[in-house]
């Protein structure tokens, strides 16, 4: 089978992996209808073209916190690829350095940030962090990360406790039986749990305690999952960097706004300030068009990744990474923008957005 768009990997990464593995993969929490309208809200906005324009050349690159990336598509943090490809985040790290985007390191990578590193020593990458109780362990992966060469820190802000993946439950997945994670680098290489344990996420910590992180990095940081305009100035008050509007995949509260749906209202309040980035059911070129053109700097890719993983390996990711890039480069050209800077919101059609 050909395999000419991300949702063909789909099909096929279905057909590779355990049904274990494929429902956590593609599970929601509760009743998935986040999960799904991440999806169905890129479907509902449409696009306004602009013609007889000079587009014999087209650029999709562009940069995230300063660094040159060949497009607006990046690869968001994801736990354990070592259940998808035998060598996990390596193939993924080295898809990510050939494609010339940004990988950001989950906390629950199976593989060592030291191997990650130096299999792909050139690739940008971020590090994810879902923030410990023990503050040393927090300092000694920071310093783990800064050493490492990682630009940025993503600390993902909804995760006080995990969403209910019901087919999980149902399959009794036991990720900690499964495979011992190493947390990345802690002081005694502490074999944690995946994120289906919620014992290991630290459901107090709050805006407070964000420039405790501060002091202990000048790493740029970055808020993972904000979804309101409350929280998106409160970001910008504190100071931070960057923030992914994201809603974990639909992986944790249920029934929340699609990530494009709730991107407008954390973009208008951000006010230009600092960068914000999106994920959530990016799936097609226009899905990348429509999110940068209501304010994101680029977007994230989840699931994509993963299937290209389970189809090809690293082949599979950077396949999934250039035919997204193919795709994109098309929609800018037959929408009438020949750099990522002329990208704007009158590419949108208002009236079928209720937000704007
Ligand atoms: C299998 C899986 C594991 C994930 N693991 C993490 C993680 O460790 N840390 C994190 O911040 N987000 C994690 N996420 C959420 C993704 O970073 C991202 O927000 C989401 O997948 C984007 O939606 P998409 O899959 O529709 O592209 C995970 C998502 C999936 C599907």
């Amino acid at each position: 089978m050909s395999l000419v768009c991300l949702t063909d990997f789909q099909v096929l990464a279905r057909q590779k992996l355990s049904k274990i593995i494929w429902d956590f993969i593609e599970g929601g929490a509760d009743e998935e209808i986040t999960r799904d309208d991440n999806v169905a809200a890129f479907k509902r906005i449409r696009l306004r073209p602009r013609y007889l324009r000079d587009m014999s050349e087209v650029d999709i690159r562009t940069t995230i916190q300063g660094e040159e990336i060949s497009a607006p598509i990046c690869i968001a943090p994801t736990a354990m690829h070592c259940y998808i490809w035998p060598d996990g985040e390596m193939s993924t790290a080295r898809a990510a350095q050939a494609a010339n985007i940004c990988f950001i390191t989950s906390t629950f990578a199976s593989c060592t940030l030291e191997d990650i590193v130096a299999t792909a020593p050139r690739g940008l990458r971020w590090l994810q962090l879902y923030v410990q109780l023990d503050w040393e362990i927090n300092k000694y992966i920071v310093r783990r990360a800064e050493s490492l060469g990682f630009k940025a820190l993503v600390i993902t802000v909804d995760v006080p406790i995990t969403g209910k993946r019901r087919n999980d439950m149902r399959n009794h997945l036991d990720l900690q039986k499964k495979m011992k994670i190493k947390y990345p680098g802690s002081p005694e290489e502490k074999n944690f749990t995946s994120e289906a344990q919620p014992t290991h996420f630290n459901a107090s910590f709050c805006w407070d305690h964000l420039s405790r992180m501060q002091s202990i990095t000048k790493l740029p940081i970055i808020l993972k999952g904000i979804l309101t305009k409350e929280d998106a100035e409160l970001a910008v008050k504190h100071k931070v960097q960057g923030i992914i509007v994201s809603n974990h995949g639909g992986r944790q509260l249920d029934e929340v706004p699609s990530s494009i749906d709730a991107l407008v209202e954390v973009v208008t309040a951000v006010k230009g300030k600092i960068e914000v980035y999106m994920d959530g059911g990016v799936r097609t070129g226009n899905d990348v068009l429509k999110a940068l053109a209501l304010g994101a700097k680029c977007i994230f890719l989840g699931r994509p990744v993963l299937w290209g993983l389970a189809c090809k390996g690293e082949h599979g990711v950077e396949e999934v990474l250039n035919i997204l890039k193919t795709e994109f480069h098309s929609s800018m050209t037959l929408i009438g923008c020949r750099s990522v800077a002329e990208i704007n919101r009158d590419l949108i059609q208002l009236s079928k957005l209720s937000l704007l």
